[in-house]
């Protein structure tokens, strides 16, 4: 199946940009320390959908996420909702800087699509 490369120098830190692949956005963050470390501050058990910051990147300042929201499929919005990450306008889904749902009717958290890196290229490969 295609793939897509993404050169990880366009994007800078604190910046979100969404590419698509198979016909669907992908949100691709490049992290800040502060949000690396507000996201794995998180009280794990608290989350409806429980996953670790640490199980949802390979590297932890970059996010990499299907722009899809996990209740009906809408696209969030970067860089709103109470939670510093995304909001679904929809029906008003809140997810945090790690893409975990937080407040509202979405059940899951954004998927987080198989990639890689090759560093030598400076990619991220979906
Ligand atoms: Fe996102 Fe309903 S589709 S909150």
């Amino acid at each position: 199946l295609a793939k897509i490369e993404v050169e990880m120098a366009t994007i800078p830190e604190g910046k979100n940009v969404i590419v698509k692949w198979r016909g669907k956005p992908v949100f691709i963050r490049h992290r800040t320390a502060d949000e690396i470390e507000e996201a794995r501050g998180v009280e794990i058990k608290s989350l409806r959908d429980p996953e670790s910051d640490e199980a949802r990147t390979k590297k932890p300042e970059w996010l990499v996420m299907l722009g899809v929201c996990t209740h009906l499929g809408c696209v969030p919005i970067g860089e709103s909702g109470d939670y510093g990450g995304w909001f679904c306008p929809c029906h008003g889904s809140h997810y945090d800087i790690s893409g975990r749902i937080r407040k509202g009717p979405a059940p899951l958290n954004l998927e987080v699509p198989e990639h890689d890196f090759n560093e030598a290229d400076g990619k991220i490969i979906i």
